[in-house]
């Protein structure tokens, strides 16, 4: 049984096709954000499921895993880390290249962010082909973490994110079929 939340979250996120360039059906969580109780809801699943679990870190990754990533870290008192694209973070840090659709990208993460033996939970707003995951999964474990999750509001099952990251477990809200 589906939990009821679930499909006001679905049919609040806008899918645009053609961005950012043609084919591509853009998933849009800002219209989920226009929606007090539905962006609470959202919240407050992922806080209902990391609760009580000690988790010390929750790693937001650049951009919108900045918006679902601190709500739910204040709420089961864990640290909020940002991982950013390259030469946004001013003090010292690590990086892990990834391979995009076209071309590769950059994540990075302040050294002494996170350190060993720390039990970390990955947010994001999406997954598709789990590159960007699977390159913050590789930045927590260098850190010495464990990676206890990852979780995102959407995923895209047909590109299989899932199976690239590393055997750690994928949490979702939502398939975009
Ligand atoms: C999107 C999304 C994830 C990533 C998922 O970010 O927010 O971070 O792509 O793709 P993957 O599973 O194939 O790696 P985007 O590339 O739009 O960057 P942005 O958040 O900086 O806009």
């Amino acid at each position: 049984d589906e939990d009821p939340r679930i499909n006001g979250i679905r049919t609040n996120i806008r899918v645009v096709p053609d961005f950012p360039k043609p084919g591509i059906m853009f998933q849009d969580i800002t219209t989920l954000l226009l929606e007090p109780k539905v962006f609470k809801d959202a919240i407050d699943m992922f806080v209902e499921r990391y609760k009580g679990k000690n988790i010390t870190v929750v790693a937001g990754i650049e951009a919108r895993g900045f918006i679902f990533g601190p709500p739910i870290a204040l709420a089961i008192g864990a640290k909020f880390v940002p991982l950013r694209k390259p030469k946004k973070l001013p003090g010292g840090v690590m990086s892990e290249a990834y391979i995009l659709e076209y071309g590769r990208d950059c994540l990075e993460m302040h050294v002494g962010a996170v350190e060993a033996n720390e039990r970390a939970l990955v947010v994001d707003d999406l997954v598709a082909t789990g590159g960007t995951l699977c390159a913050a999964i590789n930045l927590l474990e260098r850190a010495g973490a464990e990676v206890v999750e990852c979780a995102c509001v959407i995923e895209i099952p047909e590109l299989k994110g899932r199976e690239r990251l590393k055997g750690k477990p994928l949490y979702t809200l939502v398939e975009y079929r």
